[in-house]
């Protein structure tokens, strides 16, 4: 990394500085891919808001000299209660990818959820090392692809999967319908304008080669088409049910927020439900998780781990979730700006 870079890393005491960092180097169909959401972003805003609402009481005259905030997740052990969450094509934001977010959480000893849309393969990325580590998926109808699929993570040395079951349909994310973002993408006349105006970016998205997503399917070999990356509306409770008696190893299931889908987690099976709204990225008006973090604590937080993302962005923010009950607390923005900031340095 160069002497600028990483002086203008040492620059950024916060993940609101990382995030300015990140959005200026970024090409602006790039920037708001990463940084926008659904519809007029109200869940998104949601999110942030929902930490304010706490206040901490701080309880005095406990020795605090050596703390331990090392925990347990999906049967593996992590050293703090800070996961990386899935999210799609990290090689967009820099040249370091996935493989630099996997150094970086395996040298802080915590867990990477590796995306079905990574950027790149999960045999690669599992090479980096025996790390805590969990591959996302997006459940399909189709068995003998879902099978195919779990012989696959399962034989690379993953320990436990994510089913993300909140994008039946995509988001309808309006910065980027804006900027001509989509699969296969189709730049709009600025979007093409402000990747000019980037030249340091397009220099290392240039080097690193055609960006795939090597996860999504067995025959790797061909480009990714609009259908490839489409969800599978018509999947119920019933396909996530033969998933997990498929797998039969520690399960996550991602994008949850009503009780009554957290208990029917719980008796499918699950290991951990993950309360989000993806971000804010897809269905607008959403809860924001922390509100409904209380209630379901309350209804399943003895059966399994509850964990939680969205607008995390303070160590304190951590804090809030665990005195709630969450085992654990998932980012998915703020290590990307540190990605798309500094590469690996940046999410360090
Ligand atoms: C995501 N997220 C996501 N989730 C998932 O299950 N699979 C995925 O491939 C992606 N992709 C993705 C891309 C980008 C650019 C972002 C920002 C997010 C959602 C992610 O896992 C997580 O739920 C949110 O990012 C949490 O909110 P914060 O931490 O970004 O506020």
């Amino acid at each position: 990394m160069s002497a600028l870079r990483s002086r203008a890393l040492a620059r950024c005491p916060g993940i609101e500085d990382l995030r300015r960092l990140a959005l200026r180097r970024l090409p602006r169909p790039v920037a708001d891919y990463l940084d926008g959401g659904a519809d007029d972003e109200v869940s998104l805003r949601r999110n942030r808001a929902a930490f304010a609402r706490y206040a901490l009481i701080p309880r005095h005259l406990v020795d605090v000299e050596h703390v331990d905030p090392s925990t347990e997740v999906l049967g593996q052990r992590v050293s703090m209660p800070l996961l990386l969450a899935p999210a799609a094509l990290h090689k967009v934001f820099h040249s370091d990818g996935e493989l630099g977010v996997a150094r970086a959480a395996a040298a802080h000893g915590t867990m990477q959820f590796l995306s079905a849309m990574a950027s790149t393969s999960l045999e690669d990325v599992a090479r980096v090392g025996p790390e805590a580590r969990c591959f996302q998926l997006y459940p399909r109808r189709d068995r003998g692809l879902m099978r195919a699929m779990l012989e696959r993570v399962r034989a690379a040395g993953y320990r436990s999967i994510c089913v993300s079951v909140d994008v039946p349909t995509g988001g309808n994310r309006e910065r980027d319908r804006r900027a001509g973002v989509a699969m296969p993408p189709r730049l709009s006349i600025a979007g093409w304008l402000s990747v000019s105006l980037h030249p340091h970016w397009a220099l290392g998205f240039l080097a690193g080669g055609r960006i795939s997503m090597p996860n999504m399917f067995q025959d790797t070999g061909r480009a990714v088409r609009n259908s490839d990356v489409s969800f599978d509306p018509g999947v119920t409770w019933a396909d996530v049910e033969w998933l997990a008696a498929e797998w039969r190893g520690p399960l996550a299931i991602k994008g949850l927020l009503s009780v009554d889908d957290a208990r029917r987690a719980a008796a499918a099976g699950a290991t951990a439900v993950v309360l989000s709204n993806h971000g804010g990225r897809h269905l607008d008006g959403a809860a924001a998780p922390l509100e409904v973090l209380p209630e379901v604590v309350a209804a399943v937080g003895d059966r399994v781990e509850v964990l939680i993302d969205g607008g995390i962005r303070r160590g304190t923010d951590v804090l809030k979730a665990l005195a709630l009950g969450a085992r654990a607390c998932l980012v998915g923005r703020p290590y990307l700006y540190g990605l798309a900031a500094g590469g690996q340095a940046g999410v360090d």
